[in-house]
């Protein structure tokens, strides 16, 4: 079989090093005839030793009959969208790690792909080397699903993991992600939470049916954070991460948001660092299933692009894409809309702020740490519908909040 690949960045040339690396036991291992590489699309000049592949235009690929498998690893919706519809239309299969473009485009390529019978895959979209997508259309296809979520980013994780364990500035930390091939070309989509938000599109998307807008979903980054919460969240045995998470409510409608979140110290994803992701899926016959591994980086993202072309080599012209339908209005309801428990950190000259606190909430958990100044104030609330508890805050005069995370239910 004969596999094109547009986008020689870091996924791809990965995609083509695992091809070249691997292919006497991709080929055997898989009972192919051969799995060959016939061009690869990029504006840039590589001096590498198969140099002779590369075109620059894509009118190359596109009207090669050879070429029935194309990789998409450029990255981005434009021109990434309009090349891969062309490809579709034209009959090719397209396995791609472009997360942009299936949580903006996934419907429409889907259809387009089912109506010409060949495959639109996207393994590589969320968890980079993790088997995410597969094992929640195919080995949890008997379950109604009742929530999806987990780390989701792995600069943001390494971040974070450097932050919290070395006491490196966010800078610094992004930097290395940068080095190793792990952050966006425009980092801000890892840092602000946009990665992780058309990751759980994604998730969203297949799990309940039906396509989810990234401009749908309540986002909000890792930059807001300082160590100081990351002490508090210490101090009540949880730990920050950004999650993305998406879950069905009693009335039917999802809940999907990403941002910042208190861990439990005790959950599985409490103790995932560095570039790792983790992913919870909970089906109502399964119950909870994680699975974990090296979200982002060349060799780990390629390994699950390279699994689809082999799922097309391999399966032919018999349809491997999933399925969901069209967007449907009303069908999230809003983050602020929900039940749920807030951290909350803030400064506050008035010595009896705790009282009023305490009357305006209730019961509510005041956290400590080592040398905080005496106006500062911590303190986690009892369960109650978001908004609720902004209003509630709204209620402290005088008290200077400097940080609001949700503690997950996990
Ligand atoms: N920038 C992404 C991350 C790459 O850090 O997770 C993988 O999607």
């Amino acid at each position: 079989m004969k596999v094109s690949v547009m986008g020689h960045g870091t996924v791809g040339s990965g995609v083509v090093e695992v091809i070249l690396t691997n292919n006497e036991k991709i080929v055997s291992r898989n009972g192919l005839d051969s799995l060959e590489i016939s061009h690869i699309l990029d504006l840039r000049d590589f001096d590498v030793p198969y140099k002779d592949k590369f075109t620059k235009d894509f009118n190359v690929i596109l009207n090669d009959d050879e070429t029935s498998v194309v990789v998409e690893t450029m990255g981005g919706l434009h021109p990434a969208y309009e090349f891969v519809k062309s490809c579709l239309e034209a009959g090719k299969s397209v396995c791609t790690s472009n997360k942009e473009l299936v949580a903006a485009f996934g419907d429409e390529l889907l259809d387009i792909a089912r109506e010409k019978n060949v495959n639109f895959l996207f393994e590589a979209s969320v968890g980079g080397g993790i088997p995410i997508i597969r094992p929640i259309t195919k080995c949890l296809a008997a379950n109604e699903f009742r929530k999806v979520a987990g780390i989701l980013n792995g600069t943001t994780n390494f971040i974070l993991s450097k932050m919290i364990k070395e006491n490196m500035s966010l800078e610094q930390a992004l930097k290395i992600a940068q080095d190793n091939g792990y952050a966006e070309k425009d980092p801000t989509n890892d840092v602000e939470g946009h990665d992780a938000c058309r990751k759980i599109c994604i998730l969203a998307s297949l799990c309940f049916g039906t396509h989810v807008y990234p401009d749908e979903i309540a986002t909000q980054g890792i930059t807001g954070i300082s160590l100081f919460d990351v002490e508090y969240a210490k101090s009540c045995g949880r730990v920050i991460k950004l999650i993305g998470s998406a879950e069905k409510q009693p009335d039917g409608r999802i809940c999907a948001r990403v941002g910042p979140a208190l861990v439990n110290g005790e959950s599985p994803l409490a103790s995932v660092d560095g570039v790792f992701n983790a992913v919870m899926v909970d089906g109502n016959a399964v119950d909870e299933v994680y699975f974990i591994g090296k979200g982002a980086g060349k060799l780990a993202t390629a390994s699950a692009v390279v699994a689809d072309v082999i799922d097309c080599a391999v399966n032919g012209s018999t349809l491997r894409s999933y399925r969901w339908e069209k967007h449907v209005d009303g069908k999230l309801v809003p983050a602020d809309e929900v039940a749920t428990k807030m951290y909350v950190r803030g400064f506050s000259s008035d010595e009896s702020i705790k009282e009023k606190i305490s009357s305006v909430f209730g019961n509510v958990d005041f956290l400590t740490r080592a040398n905080a100044p005496k106006d500062e104030i911590a303190f986690v609330t009892g369960s109650d519908v978001q908004s609720v508890i902004k209003q509630k805050l709204e209620k402290l005069d005088g008290f200077d909040i400097q940080s609001l995370i949700r503690l997950a239910d996990f």
